[in-house]
């Protein structure tokens, strides 16, 4: 067996499907990318800046200065191991924008695609400054129609193509203050969380995705008193249960009253009625995903982005695993997946593979199930969050842009039941 598995190293060498580099005594493996390289990709051998050297540029803002060695052009793929390439991209992915507002933040969060529609919806900004929403203004959800975006990248012709299609904004009930956070659906229907706007009170909601886009608030206290400001939610498929996170950018983007609950992690069961807290101890916790089996949740930490205070890069831009207690569902064994290198990781989507995409201040950052970094989307622009759109379809929000990316990997199932 050694034997065999030594040969097979041997072949493997000398079919140059391996490196073998010396570093003193030691003799490390590593496999060579792909060739060629996929289309608007760009490789940076970890290697290659392991070392930068006293007299070199160092980054020392996360928050507007990115690492982009070779200075490519936005948006491109980042390539930092070839699993990003054999898993995530696949041999020809492309990235294209698709819809584009220099004026407005109308895709910002809560990304929710409907199949039976193949339509995706977003919301625009709460509270930021391109988003037009504050204490006195609501923020709007909208969706575009993703065989509108095939027709039209179709009759552009040339691959990829950036095309503009038209956004539908949603006339929602008033119950739907500052939608921060989506998914389902949930039979059928989009289910959002509100971070609520001055009085108006955060919620879980669960909206009609057709017209007249019929509102029905699930919940939207905690025993009577008001959540902080809802930001983000998903379904626990084999439980049933929702989970959502409250951390307090409604109180640090200046649209909510002071925050009078921790920031933490909330479980609200369908069947019951009942709400539960499920972890607590963050920062500011943000997005929330589940792993492909649901034994292990990933929770967002942006303690970094503090809206009126400012951005502190000693505080967490992590991304936390926990497992999920067989009993209470409590999040539990909470380690450290992963720590953003630019700007914050915030909403959060997982792959049919296990591999964790998050939103972050350069793009899209993917990371293996080990939690290593893979590869970027590199936007040069802080995406908050994205969703599978079927098969091959990565839809990435961008604020002022919607990016379409086609590649390999698939997304976890979403819907429910
Ligand atoms: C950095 O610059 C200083 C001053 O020019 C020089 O003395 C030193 O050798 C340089 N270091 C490297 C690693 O190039
Ligand atoms: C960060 O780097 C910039 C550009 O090199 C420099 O002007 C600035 O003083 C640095 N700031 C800190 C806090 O080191
Ligand atoms: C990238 O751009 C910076 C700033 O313009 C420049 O100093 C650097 O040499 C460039 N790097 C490459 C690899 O072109
Ligand atoms: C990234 O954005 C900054 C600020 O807008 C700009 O100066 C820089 O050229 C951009 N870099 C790339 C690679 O697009
Ligand atoms: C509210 O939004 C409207 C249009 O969307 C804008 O004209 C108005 O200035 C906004 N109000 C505030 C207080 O931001
Ligand atoms: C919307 O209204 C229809 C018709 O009354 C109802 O069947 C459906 O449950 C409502 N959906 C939501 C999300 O409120």
């Amino acid at each position: 067996m050694a034997i065999r598995a030594t040969l097979a190293v041997a072949v493997a060498i000398l079919a140059g499907l391996i490196h073998v580099r010396s570093v003193s005594a030691e003799v490390e493996k590593r496999w060579t990318l792909p060739v060629p390289l996929p289309p608007q990709s760009v490789y940076l051998d970890p290697f290659s800046f392991a070392v930068i050297g006293e007299n070199d540029t160092f980054r020392n803002n996360s928050v507007t200065g990115y690492f982009n060695p070779t200075n490519a052009t936005a948006p491109f793929f980042q390539i930092f191991d070839p699993s990003f390439v054999t898993t995530v991209l696949g041999e020809s992915p492309s990235i294209q924008s698709i819809a584009y507002n220099p004026g407005f933040a109308f895709a910002h969060e809560a990304p929710i695609y409907v199949p039976e529609l193949d339509e995706v919806f977003f919301t625009s900004n709460d509270g930021g400054t391109l988003g037009y929403s504050n204490w006195y203004n609501n923020s709007v959800v909208g969706k575009i129609s993703m065989t509108e975006v095939e027709s039209a990248v179709s009759a552009a012709g040339t691959t990829p193509a950036n095309v503009n299609v038209q956004v539908t904004e949603l006339p929602l009930a008033d119950t739907i203050q500052m939608t921060n956070g989506g998914t389902g659906p949930y039979y059928g229907n989009l289910v959002l969380v509100t971070s609520g706007r001055a009085l108006f009170p955060p919620s879980l909601a669960l909206v009609n995705p057709n017209p007249p886009y019929n509102v029905t608030v699930l919940l939207d206290n905690y025993f009577g008193r008001q959540f902080n400001s809802l930001n983000d939610v998903k379904i626990h498929r084999q439980s049933g249960n929702i989970f959502f996170t409250d951390p307090t950018y409604g109180y640090l983007n200046q649209f909510r009253p002071a925050p009078g609950l921790p920031t933490q992690v909330y479980r609200y069961n369908p069947a019951t009625g009942a709400v539960k807290v499920v972890a607590d101890g963050f920062n500011k916790c943000n997005g929330v995903a589940f792993n492909p089996s649901e034994t292990v949740a990933y929770v967002t930490d942006t303690g970094v982005s503090g809206g009126f205070e400012g951005f502190d890069q000693t505080l967490p831009a992590t991304i936390y695993a926990f497992d999920i207690d067989p009993l209470t569902q409590a999040f539990t064994n909470r380690r450290v997946f992963a720590y953003a290198d630019a700007g914050v990781p915030d909403g959060i989507q997982v792959d049919s593979l296990g591999n964790v995409y998050s939103g972050c201040g350069d793009g899209i950052q993917v990371w293996n199930s080990e939690g290593t970094l893979i590869g970027k989307f590199f936007l040069n622009s802080t995406s908050a969050n994205m969703i599978f759109a079927g098969p091959g379809r990565l839809v990435i929000l961008d604020e002022t842009t919607i990016y379409l990316a086609r590649i390999q990997a698939q997304g976890i199932d979403l819907a429910y039941p």
